[in-house]
């Protein structure tokens, strides 16, 4: 027993050390935030554990195109779920099955081996840390600098790309993410099921490459408001887009 208990010590000790990764109560704080998640930036956390982000913003901000309620609860219930079901799943996990240093990038690169609940709640703390990132007050407009260069030129236009980027959205079956990624150099629109990214090395993953702008389309991050008219979700978005963060992803995207 009490080799049982020391070897399970052990073990949820490597894995705070090698996967402690992420601050992510620092993930939001600031702009650059976004940047660092990418960058794999490793930061001690609270006993190796990863802990809800504060939003940049208050739960208000968005409004009146983001309401306050459905913001609430995305963030303080469903995004804390899985931040609580991400740090269960790990407790399960030899640290060196998953290597060090470890980020939840790292861990998107082999999450076809890993278990599901690794891919879930490891995808479902990622995405909505990088998509409170994505949104701010009097945000929208168009994005600045070489971004929009790109998106002119890859897409012909930004009113375009905002087409093919809500295209994707609703076309999305079901829960899931809209993304614009970097991919070898090009910028591409596609979407992703549940709280799978285009980080997670997985055949079902239709678009792979660095996140660059993201959309949560599930119903919970719309329903209160908008009940079931997914459009108009997508329309708010853009008053709120926050064209910063997905510069600063695109200018160290890889
Ligand atoms: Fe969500």
């Amino acid at each position: 027993m009490e080799n049982n208990n020391s070897r399970r010590n052990f073990l949820k000790k490597s894995a705070a050390i090698t996967i402690g990764a992420l601050a992510t109560n620092a993930i939001l704080n600031k702009t650059q935030a976004a940047v660092n998640l990418v960058e794999n930036e490793i930061l001690p956390v609270d006993g190796g554990k990863y802990t809800l982000p504060a939003l940049p913003y208050a739960y208000d901000a968005l409004e009146p195109h983001i309401d306050k309620l459905t913001m609430e609860i995305h963030h303080s219930k469903h995004h804390q779920a899985y931040v609580t079901n991400l740090n269960k799943a790990l407790e399960t996990i030899d640290g060196n099955v998953l290597g060090s240093p470890q980020t939840l990038e790292n861990i998107f690169s082999k999450i076809d081996k890993l278990p599901v609940a690794l891919r879930n709640n490891g995808g479902g703390h990622y995405n909505h840390s990088l998509f409170w990132a994505m949104m701010k007050p009097n945000g929208g407009g168009e994005p600045k600098g070489k971004l929009a260069d790109a998106i002119k030129s890859t897409f012909t236009s930004f009113d375009e790309f905002k087409k093919q980027f809500a295209d994707a959205s609703m076309k999305r079956f079901g829960s899931g993410w809209a993304w614009l990624v970097l991919k070898d150099g090009k910028l591409k629109i596609g979407s992703t099921a549940n709280q799978d990214n285009p980080l997670m090395n997985l055949d079902s993953v239709e678009i792979k490459g660095t996140p660059i702008l993201t959309l949560d389309v599930w119903e919970h991050a719309y329903y209160l408001k908008n009940q079931n008219r997914r459009a108009d979700y997508i329309a708010s978005f853009w008053n709120v887009v926050n064209w910063e963060t997905a510069e600063n992803l695109f200018a160290t995207a890889k």
